[in-house]
């Protein structure tokens, strides 16, 4: 489908849930594209619905300046998983169809998927279908599987540990049990990255099961010890019996227990808001930046990585439906163990 002689035109999309630095990336790949490559550039909008409807805009460097700070995506983003037969949840080939008709009308020399897990996983399908296709990790979740970090969690974490260290001095003042739910269905990240930034007592995660008693336990611990206040930082998705959220069922059952007065905040899309922080600016910039370069080298079939820091490209294939969760004996936990901070599973 491609041609060495002729300038290469490609097309981008951000899929899946939005988060800090999508612009930043766009910009990335847009930019190297444009400036180091001469290749048009075009967008896709609201993930893989435009590139079913055939719902594009012209991207040229001057739209890509400006956005590296703006949070959110300029593209627009959605759920679309056009491989997914809506109703008995088969496979359906209608939609890629159309996906294949548009990228080969449009004469697209390479697709840029940005998204998190499901992203890459149609990314998958669509180049196991001949496309030539690079992907981006970003999630504040940073759970996508084959790189140590995705673009979107230093901003996450930023937002939590700045509501945490908020929510410290009214929990001091009141003397109160505090409980704050991140987001994170499967994996804790978020969680225990800002638990520890923000001096949580108690952080809460997904891959570990945790005891009700041993968290009330640790509370009176603290009660006793002259620490009338607690902070309990919990992912969304860890399991509990009630319906409702996790904070909700945490904050019920701690004053049940322990009499000690209880206030829960759900932190909720705040999370996904806002400019990025320089760090996922860069990493953004970085991943962008890199898959321009794939496309320019006919490097494709790959999502661009980091791997100890160095930026590496592993095969979609690899991606597809793999999830990266928190290691139970992550060095993080362990430490945090030893400073006395309590992962709900201790007595
Ligand atoms: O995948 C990122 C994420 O923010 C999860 O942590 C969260 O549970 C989910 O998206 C919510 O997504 P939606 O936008 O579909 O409500």
């Amino acid at each position: 489908m491609s041609s060495s002689k002729r300038r290469k035109r490609i097309g981008i999309l951000t899929a899946g849930g939005d988060c800090p630095g999508l612009n930043a990336a766009i910009r990335g790949v847009g930019k190297t594209a444009i400036v180091a490559h001469g290749m048009e550039v075009i967008g896709f909008r609201a993930g893989y619905l435009g590139l079913i409807n055939n719902d594009y805009l012209e991207l040229k460097e001057s739209q890509l300046s400006g956005i590296l700070t703006l949070g959110g995506t300029i593209l627009g983003t959605s759920r679309e998983k056009p491989f997914k037969l809506v109703g008995n949840g088969g496979e359906t080939k209608e939609k890629p169809e159309h996906i294949i008709r548009n990228y080969e009308e449009l004469g697209l020399d390479a697709l840029v998927c940005i998204g998190g897990n499901g992203t890459m996983k149609t990314a998958n399908m669509l180049a196991q279908e001949g496309l030539n296709v690079v992907g981006i990790p970003k999630t504040i979740d940073n759970d996508v599987w084959g790189t140590d970090v995705t673009f979107g969690f230093d901003s996450a974490v930023q937002i939590a540990t700045d509501a945490i260290d908020r929510l410290h001095t009214t929990a001091n003042s009141h003397q109160r049990v505090m409980i704050i739910e991140v987001m994170g269905h499967t994996a804790g990240w978020l969680a225990l990255y800002a638990g520890m930034a923000g001096g949580g007592d108690i952080i809460l995660l997904p891959e570990l099961p945790y005891n009700i008693r041993s968290v009330c336990k640790k509370i009176e611990k603290r009660y006793e010890e002259n620490k009338p206040y607690s902070i309990v930082v919990v992912a969304e998705g860890i399991e509990h019996p009630k319906k409702g959220s996790a904070a909700s069922y945490l904050a019920e059952a701690i004053q049940t227990y322990t009499g000690i007065e209880t206030r829960e905040t759900v932190l909720g899309y705040i999370q996904r808001g806002g400019s990025p922080t320089p760090m996922d600016r860069i990493l953004a910039t970085r991943y962008g930046a890199f898959a321009a370069e794939c496309i320019a080298e006919n490097c494709f079939g790959v999502m661009v990585s980091v791997i100890d820091n160095d930026l590496k490209t592993v095969p979609l294939q690899e991606v597809g439906g793999k999830l990266r969760l928190v290691d139970p004996n992550h060095p993080l936990i362990l430490e945090g163990r030893k400073m006395g901070t309590s992962f709900g599973d201790e007595y």
